[in-house]
């Protein structure tokens, strides 16, 4: 129970103390500087309690792809809320929303995925898709296929088994045991390749996917449940794969016959300029994860589109028992459709498409000085995802000391300078912001960026 005042415009930050746990948060720092409180939020800036204007540099966490305050998005769910607000879709109950906005999402998806399983979020579809791939080997009589293989430096959520596949170290240790037989592969992270640097991206085993090959030997083909990989790594520090990494992970995965989930979480809905990262690849995965995009965040809303095969799988007559015994209270929840159907109906009215490969372009030209800071040992970008990657040495790509927390400091001066970013592990600062951004925010945005670099240099 509170026992701090009751919140005022002047006393959010104190209750907010006293009383919210924040997720991925230092709550002890937070208690010596204090909480950013948003109290509104248009288009692409966000409003603190103190009424400044803050430029929202990640789209929250890459997810208000379109924006702050849309009347279209806030005028579905009004409407959905009136006329049923929820209704469960256990045991073969329905909606229109649901039913419509499957329907859109598959039309969307590449060729092959044939059925959407709705839930709530990013830890939830990846949890999903990994239990449907388990499941799919067990009903094929086939139960020891239950390893599933994720890439170093990866991030598909922190729910239960998510949290192991999530290959990163700050995530583990604290939790007690991890998830039995998931797998790591190393990332085709190709600034830092464990097969070697340089990395030629063409001859290089990770790259060219002979190390997820050898890994799927070493565990046993007769072993492997799946492989996730995401398009783009986000979170792990926007790794950009080199072209055609994600198509040799299909081949791998069909020569052995594992399934392949691509976590488009990020990617989906437009972030790399398509509407799926894997469709522009002409890559169709098993399994594919989406969320955060399809609602702009509006509301909690993710998805796994299943393939063709694993949809007549699921309804198969002759299935026994024919039960797919998993679901969320969320699952398909009506007003969470509303809104996903409004937001891919205000992408194609708007030509958002376009627009993120125009904004791609810009932000592209914009970043290019910032390559001759001597902190700037790369940058990466795959379309609206930047990551800036801050070294001590660009000649031997030498980290900054941990303790130094780097990219933290820059991300705090880049708040204290109207630009809320972050910096993510091993000082990689990133940009993703809204697909509505303008020329001239962008522009605001790197300014602040390199400004603060170089604020946060030590003096000599
Ligand atoms: C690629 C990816 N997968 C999964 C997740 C987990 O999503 P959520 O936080 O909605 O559970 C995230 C979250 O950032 C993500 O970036």
């Amino acid at each position: 129970m509170s026992k701090a005042t009751p919140s005022t415009s002047s006393s959010y930050a104190e209750t907010d103390l006293a009383n919210l746990v924040h997720p991925l948060t230092d709550h002890s720092r937070l208690a010596a500087t204090a909480p950013l409180v948003i109290v509104a939020a248009e288009g692409c800036e966000l409003i603190d309690e103190r009424g400044r204007r803050i430029l929202d540099g990640s789209a929250g966490l890459w997810t208000v792809n379109l924006g702050h305050g849309r009347a279209d998005l806030v005028e579905a769910a009004r409407r959905q809320m009136a006329t049923v607000a929820y209704v469960a879709t256990f045991g073969g109950v329905s909606s229109p929303p649901a039913i419509e906005l499957a329907e859109r999402i598959v039309d969307l998806a590449p060729p092959g995925l044939g059925g959407v399983f709705f839930v709530s979020g990013g830890s939830e579809a990846n949890e999903t898709a990994i239990k449907l791939a388990r499941r799919h080997w067990v009903r094929d009589g086939r139960p020891e296929k239950a390893v599933v293989i994720a890439h170093d430096r990866g991030y598909h959520g922190l729910a239960g088994v998510t949290t192991t596949a999530t290959r990163l170290d700050p995530y583990h240790g604290d939790f007690g045991p991890e998830a039995p037989q998931i797998v790591e592969v190393s990332a085709p992270y190709t600034y830092r390749c464990d097969a070697g640097v340089p990395c030629d991206p063409e001859t290089c085993p990770v790259c060219t996917g002979s190390a997820l090959e050898s890994r799927i030997r070493e565990v046993g083909g007769d072993r492997v449940a799946a492989v996730v990989v995401e398009p783009v790594f986000g979170s792990g520090g926007v790794i950009v794969p080199p072209p055609g990494y994600l198509r040799a992970v299909r081949e791998v995965c069909d020569r052995h016959e594992v399934l392949l989930i691509v976590d488009e979480v990020i990617t989906g809905f437009g972030r790399t300029g398509s509407w799926f990262a894997s469709g522009a690849q002409e890559v169709t995965p098993d399994l594919l994860t989406f969320a955060k995009g399809v609602s702009s965040g509006y509301v909690p809303l993710g998805g796994v589109l299943v393939s063709d095969q694993l949809w007549d799988e699921l309804r198969d007559p002759a299935a026994e028992p024919g039960f797919l015994m998993h679901g969320f209270t969320h699952s398909g929840h009506p007003v969470a459709c509303a809104v996903g159907l409004a937001n891919i109906a205000a992408i194609e009215a708007e030509g958002i498409l376009d627009r993120v490969e125009e904004a791609t372009a810009t932000l592209a030209g914009l970043l290019e000085p910032l390559s001759d800071l001597p902190e700037v040992g790369e940058i990466r970008q795959a379309g609206l995802m930047v990551g800036i990657e801050l070294v001590a040495d660009k000649q031997t790509r030498a980290r900054f000391p941990k303790d130094l927390t780097r990219g933290r400091q820059v991300a705090d001066q880049a708040r204290d300078r109207g630009l809320l970013t972050r910096g993510l592990l091993d000082d990689i600062l990133c940009l993703a912001p809204p697909f509505t951004i303008s020329d001239e925010q962008l522009a605001r945005a790197v300014t602040i960026v390199g400004e603060s670099i170089v604020a946060t240099r030590q003096p000599v």
